[in-house]
């Protein structure tokens, strides 16, 4: 088969590289993939926001099967543009990747059909916007409606700051017309965990639980990023809490989401707070996360390529999907500035001692090519993933990797896992 995947990330470098092993695979390309992606596959120059071009791209390429990495190009209508052209594509249609696209959506949807989540309004003015943050107090949260590149959503510890957010979001319109309409949601607490599932629109088949790290710093201190890191499995995730987010979330979700003639087909992500053993869903993603993707590719066993397959084909309820038990935990190194203002093109240096430890993969995020050497090109240039017996072993093996990689200014979080490593502790 010949296999295009869409986007240029970490996330990406994991899916090209777990499809790279299968056996049915016979040529991969990636559009436009980065430095890393290019040493197991072909990258092409054409942005992943580009629907018409990477269509082209695949009828001229007779491309059996495209994966679509990002949200932006699932929402821009990726999968319709394709279909109706007679090309196969894993992602959700554009009807149906409005869960993530659209916040109010998501968060009516889940009001209309039970599904556990914080109370909220929404609102598209903003004196009525003002007057319930002043009646509810703070804390509160505000997001705005739309895609904001993951820095949407403002977490208010006191009421002017939540006034100024739905300020800066509906009349200076940091977000453009994302921000136009606005969702307050109380504020919830407990232990956040990244939720994912493969969907065909009737069969939902759950992937192994993992948690992110959101925020910059060691201890979740400064300001969110895309994710600074990821492991798997996330344990506050128990067998039971698994059952619970099966049954009161993802399932009716995906029926909610036929009902609503919006089938769900690709991969639902679930972000969810867990308090006293009962999970909420903060928001809802339509695609693999990064980087949970890269430790959860990790401990796939199998083929992952007839897994898509059988979701664009709906035939989900033929297969299974298993997981190694040893966890995966990834590091993700960044340049130093980020998420603000950061510089790119320093060389970076250690990479092939990093990659000679055993169990562990280097995943490149933005990374380019300088001669013979790679350098920085990007907030987040490298996910240092590894695999091991247990948490605590994956842990120590990610970062003897993590160590052996320099360039100017790279910065990474030192406690990715230590939740994990801390529950355990607990004998939880
Ligand atoms: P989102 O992009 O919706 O996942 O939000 C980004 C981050 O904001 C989440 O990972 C949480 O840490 C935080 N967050 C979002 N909604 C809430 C909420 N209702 N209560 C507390 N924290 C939240
Ligand atoms: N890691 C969070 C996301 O992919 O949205």
């Amino acid at each position: 088969m010949r296999i295009l995947v869409v986007g240029s990330g970490g996330r990406e470098h994991a899916l090209v590289w777990k499809l790279k092993q299968s056996p049915l695979a016979r040529q991969l390309f990636a559009a436009p993939g980065n430095a890393g992606i290019a040493q197991l596959a072909e990258c092409v120059a054409i942005g992943p926001s580009e629907v018409r071009r990477l269509a082209d791209f695949a009828t001229q390429k007779q491309i059996d099967l495209t994966v679509v990495g990002p949200e932006l190009p699932l929402t821009l209508g990726i999968v319709d543009e394709f279909e109706a052209r007679g090309l196969r594509i894993f992602g959700t249609s554009r009807r149906a990747a409005i869960l993530e696209g659209s916040k109010i959506f998501a968060k009516h949807l889940m009001r209309k059909y039970k599904i556990p989540t914080g109370f909220f309004q929404t609102f598209d003015r903003l004196e009525e916007a003002h007057r319930y943050i002043h009646d509810v107090g703070a804390p509160v949260v505000v997001k705005a409606d739309g895609l904001a590149a993951g820095k949407g959503v403002v977490v208010c510890r006191t009421v002017p700051e939540a006034l100024d957010a739905a300020t800066r979001m509906m009349e200076q319109q940091v977000f453009g017309d994302a921000g136009s309409r606005v969702v307050i949601e109380e504020y919830l607490t407990g232990e956040e965990a990244s939720f994912l599932a493969f969907s065909d629109g009737e069969t939902v088949i759950p992937m192994a639980s993992s948690q992110d790290h959101k925020p910059v710093f060691d201890g979740d201190q400064g300001p969110n990023t895309g994710g600074m890191g990821a492991y798997s499995p996330a344990p506050v995730i128990s067998d039971e809490i698994h059952r619970a987010v099966m049954e009161r979330i993802m399932i009716p979700t995906v029926r909610a989401m036929t009902a609503e003639d919006r089938p769900f087909r690709g991969i639902l992500y679930a972000g969810l707070m867990i308090k006293d053993g009962t999970p909420k869903v903060l928001e809802f993603n339509v695609r693999f996360g990064d980087p949970e993707a890269q430790p959860l590719l990790m401990r796939m066993d199998g083929d992952l390529l007839p897994v898509l397959e059988a979701v664009t084909e709906g035939q989900l309820r033929e297969v299974t999907v298993r997981w190694h038990s040893h966890p995966a935990v990834c590091v993700v190194m960044t340049a130093g500035g980020y998420p603000g203002a950061y510089d790119s093109g320093h060389p970076i240096r250690g990479l092939e001692e990093a990659e000679a430890i055993e169990g562990v993969v280097v995943f490149h995020a933005g990374t380019a090519r300088s001669g013979d050497t790679f350098v920085a090109k990007g907030g987040r240039v490298l996910g240092v993933t590894a695999r091991d017996q247990t948490i605590a072993a994956a842990i120590d093996r990610a970062y003897r990797a993590v160590r052996c990689i320099r360039w100017e200014g790279v910065h990474y979080r030192r406690d990715i896992g230590r939740k994990a490593l801390e529950r355990w502790a607990r004998g939880a």
